[in-house]
């Protein structure tokens, strides 16, 4: 058993506030993925689950122990980091073979373990290679294995993928999906890739200078983002967003549209649609598409409502050209409302 329960954790350097009292739990072997934009707090927030950097405020629980005073080599987890860390100058074999070795596992086991994890990555045919000569997604491979032979009961995973090509990139992903369910850790991922954020996760937590804004399963982060900003982030292209003003008794005024919304005090709030989520239809908005883009599966328009960026995904069959009118409405199951001062959904 090795839940991760991070309490009311906060970082600071010097007057600059990274992390603001995050509270996350994750469950035994679950796969949560710490998902935001570059400079969000990801890295620190894994580092301090680690041992590699301590919290200013608050606890971090690992199977029930309290840990943040713990060395890392105390707490049962294992990492794998962007840049890979694998040293040149030893074997594929020595580098899996090597945090076993620290911890003076006898030689038959270490030798059963860095063969078992290297089938396990594909690599047993490089084995006896030295690191130095080996690509980068091998390299990449290698991190993982040496990770996995651990046999943590959590790994930490800081952007692994990042410095791999695009193909190379969503094989491993699949691969490290599979072998990862298969080993029965918990693991954390850390990415600012919305799509490798989506594809791996039992549930994502959503980023944003320094607080977790959402934590959910890929399909609820999407359709129900719990504020703006994961609407705005999660998706490609994002949400469209317009402002709506009240028009009374529930309904909103939406670019001359009159919708059924949420019941607010307030006089003004804002309506959001996923692109996908618009159809042509007579009784909808009116607009001038701008630019279209055919994606193959869909055709992409862009246009603006009232000054408004706004995209909507078509149906490839769908003829339409620059300078076109349409009307677009959207599904009304798929409209979704934020408040635009604390931008929370509503
Ligand atoms: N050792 C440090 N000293 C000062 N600022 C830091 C330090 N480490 C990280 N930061 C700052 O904390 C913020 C979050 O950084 P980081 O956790 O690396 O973000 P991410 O991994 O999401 O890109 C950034 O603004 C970064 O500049
Ligand atoms: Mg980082």
């Amino acid at each position: 058993m090795a839940e991760i329960s991070i309490r009311k954790v906060a970082k600071h350097f010097g007057n600059f506030t990274a992390l603001h009292s995050v509270d996350l739990t994750i469950a035994d072997q679950e796969f949560l993925v710490l998902l935001g934009a570059s400079g969000c707090g990801k890295t620190t927030l894994l580092r301090i689950v680690a041992g590699l950097e301590t919290p200013s405020q608050g606890e971090v629980w690992i199977g029930g122990r309290r840990v943040d005073h713990l060395p890392p080599r105390d707490r049962g987890i294992a990492m794998v980091f962007q840049n890979y860390a694998v040293f040149p100058h030893l074997t594929v074999y020595e580098n899996i073979a090597f945090g076993l070795r620290m911890k003076k596992l006898p030689q038959d086991e270490v030798d059963r373990r860095v063969r078992r994890t290297a089938e396990l990555i594909h690599i047993e045919q490089l084995l006896k290679r030295y690191s130095g000569q080996l690509s980068g997604g091998q390299r990449q491979r290698v991190a993982v294995a040496r990770a996995l032979a651990m046999q943590p009961d959590v790994i930490l995973m800081d952007e692994p993928l990042s410095n791999l090509d695009a193909l190379l990139r969503l094989e491993m992903r699949a691969e490290l999906k599979g072998v990862l369910a298969a080993s029965k850790t918990t693991t954390v991922y850390v990415t600012h890739d919305q799509v490798e954020a989506m594809s791996l996760a039992d549930r994502i937590a959503v980023m944003h200078q320094g607080r977790i804004v959402q934590a959910a399963s890929p399909v609820e982060v999407y359709r129900n983002p719990a504020a703006r900003f994961v609407g705005s982030f999660i998706g490609n292209p994002p949400m469209n967003f317009i402002p709506a003003k009240k028009a009374g008794d529930g309904r909103w005024s939406v670019a001359g549209m009159t919708l059924d919304g949420p019941r607010a005090s307030r006089s003004e709030i804002e309506f959001a649609i996923r692109p996908e989520d618009v159809e042509v239809a007579p009784d909808g908005v009116p607009i001038t598409v701008r630019v279209v883009e055919p994606l193959g599966a869909h055709t992409l328009i862009t246009s603006d409502v009232e000054g408004h960026l706004f995209r909507a995904v078509l149906d490839s069959t769908t003829t339409v050209r620059t300078g076109d009118r349409l009307t677009l409405a959207p599904k009304p199951d798929r409209i979704r409302w934020f408040d635009p001062d604390t931008t929370a959904a509503l």
